[in-house]
């Protein structure tokens, strides 16, 4: 991958601000109440929840689902757990007329909506270029890498440079969901479609124990090795 590839690409800066806005304004939901920034805070970030509709529902609920970062969320293959919307474009509408129970929006509004999360960058972690760990970077970091790209199998799945895959999967959580992207994923618990697992360590446990299943490798991992694994994820 190029270097830089994995940033946004530079914006119109006046389609960013209208965009800002935008994000903050409660008008765009039906009943007034909920802006983008109610559930994706100020900063784009997760606000940790998890939604049917507008409401809060307990983690775990097969309707819920669990409230994605747009930190980076300009770059991926394809938006939503279910996967069906193959533009951030169409994201945003499907959100606002969906979830929000707003008016259609124009198309206006969705490319100024589309241009301020676009610009939204996710937290570059100074041990690694590209995704790969540089020479000075801790060796738990090195070796979690190495079980990412090799006996876990991660990197069939989770592709760079957004980390994530244009096709769902079935790995035994209730459905096929996309692959979600594991930006900044250590702080947008909890995890999962329906937001089932707390702990970032626990859906790597679970994910490496479902593809050691399904290659049969039999390839058992030591909480040692958990730990370096968690460690390079949670740089990503
Ligand atoms: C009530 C909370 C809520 C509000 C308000 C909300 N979102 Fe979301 N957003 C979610 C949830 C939950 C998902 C995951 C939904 C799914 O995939 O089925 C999501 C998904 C997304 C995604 C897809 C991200 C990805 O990685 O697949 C984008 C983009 C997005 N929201 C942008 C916005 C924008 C822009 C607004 C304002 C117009 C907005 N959202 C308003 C909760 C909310
Ligand atoms: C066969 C494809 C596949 C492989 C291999 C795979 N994953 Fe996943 N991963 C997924 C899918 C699909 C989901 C979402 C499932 C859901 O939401 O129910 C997911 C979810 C996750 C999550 C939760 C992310 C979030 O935002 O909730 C983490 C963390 C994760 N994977 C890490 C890993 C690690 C580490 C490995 C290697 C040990 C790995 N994955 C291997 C497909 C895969």
């Amino acid at each position: 991958m190029a270097a830089g590839e994995s940033q946004p690409t530079p914006p119109d800066p006046a389609l960013v601000a209208k965009g800002l806005q935008l994000y903050n304004d409660a008008r765009l939901s039906g009943g007034g109440n909920f802006s983008c920034a109610s559930c994706h805070l100020s900063t784009g970030h997760t606000n940790n929840k998890t939604y049917d509709g507008l409401d809060v529902v307990a983690v775990g609920d097969p309707n819920g689902r669990s409230t994605p970062t747009l930190w980076g969320a300009g770059q991926r293959m394809v938006y939503g757990w279910e996967g069906a919307a193959p533009t951030l474009e169409e994201s945003i509408r499907g959100i606002i007329v969906n979830r929000m129970k707003g008016a259609a929006p124009s198309k206006e509004t969705l490319s100024a909506l589309a241009a301020y999360v676009r610009s939204l960058p996710y937290p570059k972690n100074w041990q690694l270029d590209d995704d790969a760990p540089i020479a000075a970077a801790t060796d738990a970091v090195k070796r979690g890498f190495a079980l990412f790209t090799s006996d876990g199998g991660c990197n069939t799945c989770h592709v760079v440079p957004s980390l994530d895959k244009p096709n769902v999967e079935d790995v035994g959580t209730g459905g096929r969901f996309k692959v979600p992207s594991l930006r900044a994923v250590a702080s947008t618990a909890p995890y999962f479609h329906d937001g089932r697992t707390a702990s970032l360590r626990d859906a790597v446990k679970y994910m490496w124990d479902f593809y050691a299943k399904k290659m049969n490798t039999g390839r058992v991992l030591t909480d040692a090795e958990l730990d370096d694994l968690v460690a390079y994820v949670s740089a990503l």
